[in-house]
């Protein structure tokens, strides 16, 4: 991550929703937002925030609010849009970095799926950042300009064998953001999701074959897997005035693997050499 700060949210005032430990990417952004001059409330679920380490980035962030919300409850929603803005007014952006599946975690493959997890992994991965956004604009929460961010996987595009419903849940977050985006034009807010590469968190190893995954794009990707602190800088570059007239986009952040096809690093490590 970048030491140097340009000031580039100096001024803004935000939310980062899902936060848990360090590895977490939601906690490298916030150390970069606090670094580029942003002050905001960080959130996660009542448990995370009562097991992680959450209160110590909050610290470390010029005692930044910490606000329980379950990004699925209305009721919490309405609660912490409530909260943000009595305390900052208007806010110039949101960064939904939340996605979880039960399926996923209980290794249940795509054909057998539990159908009541599958509703979860929807309703957690894809449309609480609608829930989110629809707040946002209910309370009319959102400045002019403001800039909302969710994180994404190319798993939404291409079928990665054990990402299992977490697929289909991008592929809804993608599609959520291009259509709130174009809804949210009249108020100068705009709306993005990052495409991520394969990252070392409790969200990522929780998937089987993740070191496969991770290796993989690590071996295919000409600038190698983008770690949680490059995402983070990529992330404020998007939160700020620089990228005003980005929006309804999917980003690829991933070391250029989404363009490649075959690498001499993947075939090297197939047959020893290359071909
Ligand atoms: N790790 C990767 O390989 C990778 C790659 C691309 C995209 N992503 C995406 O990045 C985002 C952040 O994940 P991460 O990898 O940093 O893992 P992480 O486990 O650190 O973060 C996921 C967060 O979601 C929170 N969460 C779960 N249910 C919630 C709910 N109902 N309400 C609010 N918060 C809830 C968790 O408490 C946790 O803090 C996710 O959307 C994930 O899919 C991850």
């Amino acid at each position: 991550m970048s030491e140097k700060s340009y000031g580039l949210l100096k001024g803004k005032k935000g939310i980062i929703f899902g936060p848990l430990d360090e590895n977490s990417i939601a906690w490298q952004i916030a150390l970069a937002a606090y670094r580029e001059g942003a002050e905001f409330a960080i959130s996660n679920i009542k448990v995370a925030l009562r097991l992680g380490n959450v209160p110590e980035l909050a610290k470390q962030c010029g005692d930044a609010p910490l606000i329980v919300c379950d990004a699925t409850s209305e009721e919490d929603l309405q609660k912490t849009f409530a909260e943000l803005k009595e305390k900052y007014g208007q806010i110039d952006f949101i960064v939904h970095s939340i996605g979880m599946s039960p399926n996923v975690r209980k290794n249940k493959g795509y054909t057998e799926l539990n159908y009541d997890w599958y509703h979860k992994t929807l309703d957690v991965s894809a449309l609480s950042f609608h829930r989110v956004m629809a707040e946002a604009l209910k309370q009319d929460a959102l400045a002019n300009g403001a800039s909302i961010v969710g994180l994404s996987y190319i798993g939404a595009q291409r079928t990665f064998s054990s990402y299992s419903d977490m697929g289909d849940a991008k592929a809804l977050l993608e599609s959520i953001a291009r259509s709130f985006g174009s809804r949210l034009g009249h108020i100068g807010a705009r709306v993005n999701t990052v495409s991520q590469s394969p990252t070392k968190t409790t969200a990522g190893t929780g998937i089987a074959g993740f070191d496969a995954l991770y290796d993989f794009a690590e071996k295919i990707a000409p600038l190698g897997n983008a770690t949680a602190e490059d995402c983070a800088d990529y992330v404020v570059s998007l939160l700020s005035d620089l990228t005003r007239k980005v929006t309804m986009q999917n980003l690829f952040h991933d070391g250029g693997f989404s363009t490649m096809g075959i690498s001499d690093a993947l075939l090297e490590a197939l047959y020893g050499e290359k071909k």
